[in-house]
C-alpha cells in the first residue's frame, strides 16, 4: 500500500452486515422450523465457514446478491457431516456451534487454520463437560481440532469466569438440549444477540443484568431478518475520518445495539463529533446512521467493564489514541492475545514501528499521542482487524506503508480497500 499522503475521507457508505448476528442467522435459523430468510448477510468469510458448516450437516441454504434463504429442520433435524467440520479462521463458528454438537446423536471433529487451532478451547470444554457432553481437544493441548460425540445434556448453573459471548452462546446453545434449566453468569455483559435471537423466535430465556436462563421444549420459529451493518467494520471508518484533517463521513444502517456500542462513548469522551441518526429496530435489534467529523482528539482511561463491549475495536481505538493528545489507557485487556493474534503484541510492535510510544504488560496497554507517523512495514499477523487499523493509520502517514497481508480483510470485509478508495478525497 502506498501513502495516501494525508488525503481526507469524505462521503456516504454502508457496510457489510453484522458478522456475530450473521452467524447466528445461519446456526438459529437451521434449528428453527420452517425457512427463514436473512438479508445483508455478512460478505465475510468466517460467516461463511458457518454456512458452509450447516451445510455439511443437511441444511439447503441458498445466497443470492446477500440475500440467505435457510430451510430450517428444528433442532434435531440436522445430520451427520461426511467429513471433518472445516472451521477456517472463526472462532465463532467453532465456539458456538459445539455447544450445538455437543448434543447431536453423532460424532463430529472440527478443525481451522493454524491460528483458529491455537486458541483456547478450554473455556468452553469445561462448561460443556460439566453439562454431561463428551468433548476432548484431539491433541490434548485445550486447542482445536475439537471431537464432540453428541450425548445427552444436562442443565447447569454456570458463573464464566471470562466476559465472553462465545462462551454464553455455547451454553446457551447447548442448553436448547438439556434437561432443566440451564444459566449462564458472566463478569460483565458481552454482545447479547444469541439472547436477543433466541427470545425473539420463541425460546423460554430471560435475561437479567449478566444472568441468562433458558428452559428448553419450546420450538423456535423461523424468522425474517434484515442484518444492520457491523458497528466493528464501521469503527474503521469512523476513526479514519476522525484522525484526518478535512474529513466527514456516513455510514448508513449500522447496528447500535449497546453490547456493541462502548467505542462510541470511548471516542465521544475523547472529543469526537460523532452525530447518530434515523435510528430504528429489527428484530430486537437497534440500527441508525453515524455521521463522524474530523476531530481534535484527547486521551482517556478504557475500563475493564468496558472492555467486553469494545473487544474487536480496541485495534483502531489504538490508532485513534495514537493521533490524541496524551496517554489513553486500556485496562484488563488480556482478552486481546486469545483473538486471531495475539493483538496486544501486534498494536504495539507496530506502532512502535510507527514512531508511537507504547507501553504493555499482561493485561494493559498504553498508547501515547504522536503528531507524526513514521512510515513502516506492517506485520497484519494476517489478522483482519489490525490490517484494517494500520490501512486506517496510513492515512495520515506521508511516508509509505505497507502491510504484510491485505487479503486478511476477506475475514470480516472482502471490499474493506474498496470502500476505503471510494471516500479517499
Ligand atoms: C463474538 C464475540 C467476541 C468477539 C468476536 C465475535 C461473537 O469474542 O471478539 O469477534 O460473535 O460472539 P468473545 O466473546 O470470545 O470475547
Amino acid at each position: 500500500m502506498t501513502s495516501v499522503k494525508n488525503r481526507s475521507i469524505k462521503g456516504v457508505i454502508t457496510v457489510p452486515g453484522d458478522k456475530s448476528i450473521s452467524h447466528r442467522a445461519v446456526m438459529i435459523g437451521s434449528l428453527a422450523r420452517g425457512t427463514s430468510r436473512v438479508k445483508g448477510f455478512s460478505t465475510g468469510a468466517d460467516c461463511h465457514t458457518t454456512m458452509e458448516a450447516f451445510r455439511a450437516m443437511g441444511i439447503e441454504i441458498t445466497e443470492k446478491d446477500s440475500e440467505l434463504t435457510i430451510k430450517g429442520q428444528g433442532i434435531h433435524g440436522l445430520s451427520k457431516p461426511a467429513g471433518v467440520l472445516q472451521m477456517d479462521n472463526s472462532g465463532t463458528t467453532t465456539r458456538l456451534l459445539s455447544g450445538i454438537l455437543a448434543a447431536q446423536p453423532f460424532v463430529t471433529e472440527l478443525s481451522g487454520d493454524s491460528s483458529l487451532n491455537s486458541r483456547p478451547m478450554k473455556r468452553i470444554i469445561t462448561p460443556l463437560s460439566l453439562m454431561g457432553a463428551d468433548i476432548r481437544s484431539k491433541n490434548d493441548n485445550g486447542c482445536a481440532p475439537l471431537i464432540i460425540n453428541g450425548s445427552r445434556l444436562h442443565g447447569i448453573t454456570y458463573d464464566s469466569p471470562v466476559a465472553s459471548a462465545q462462551v454464553k452462546s455455547c451454553i446457551l446453545l447447548a442448553g436448547l438440549y438439556a434437561q432443566g434449566e440451564t444459566v449462564v453468569r458472566e463478569p460483565f455483559l458481552s454482545r447479547d444477540h444469541t439472547e436477543r435471537m433466541l427470545k425473539g423466535l420463541g425460546a423460554n430465556l430471560i435475561t437479567e443484568g449478566v444472568t441468562s436462563r433458558i428452559i428448553p421444549g419450546n420450538d423456535l420459529s423461523a424468522m425474517d431478518l434484515v442484518v444492520p451493518g457491523d458497528p466493528s467494520t464501521a469503527a474503521f471508518y469512523i476513526v479514519g475520518a476522525l484522525i484526518v484533517p478535512g474529513s466527514e463521513v456516513t455510514i448508513r444502517n449500522v447496528s447500535l445495539n449497546p453490547t456493541r456500542t462502548g467505542f462510541l462513548n470511548v471516542l465521544l469522551r475523547m472529543g469526537a463529533d460523532i452525530r447518530i441518526e434515523s435510528v430504528r429496530t429489527s428484530c430486537g435489534e437497534e440500527y441508525g446512521d453515524i455521521t463522524t467529523r474530523y476531530s481534535e482528539l484527547h486521551s482517556t482511561t478504557v475500563t475493564g467493564e468496558e472492555v467486553p463491549s469494545l473487544i474487536d475495536e480496541i485495534p483502531i481505538l489504538a490508532i485513534a489514541a495514537a493521533r490524541a493528545k496524551g496517554t489513553t489507557r486500556f485496562e484488563e485487556v488480556k482478552e486481546l492475545k486469545a483473538k486471531e493474534s495475539d493483538r496486544i503484541l501486534a498494536i504495539t510492535e507496530n506502532l512502535e514501528k510507527m514512531g508511537v510510544s507504547c507501553y504493555s504488560d499482561d493485561n494493559t496497554l498504553e498508547v501515547t499521542g504522536s503528531e507524526k507517523f513514521n512510515g513502516a512495514h506492517i506485520d497484519t499477523k494476517s489478522d483482519h482487524r489490525i490490517a484494517m487499523s494500520f490501512a486506517i493509520a496510513a492515512l495520515c502517514c506521508d511516508e509509505e506503508v505497507t502491510l504484510s497481508d491485505r487479503d486478511c480483510v476477506r475475514i470480516s470485509c472482502p471490499d474493506f480497500y474498496k470502500a476505503l478508495d471510494s471516500l479517499l478525497r
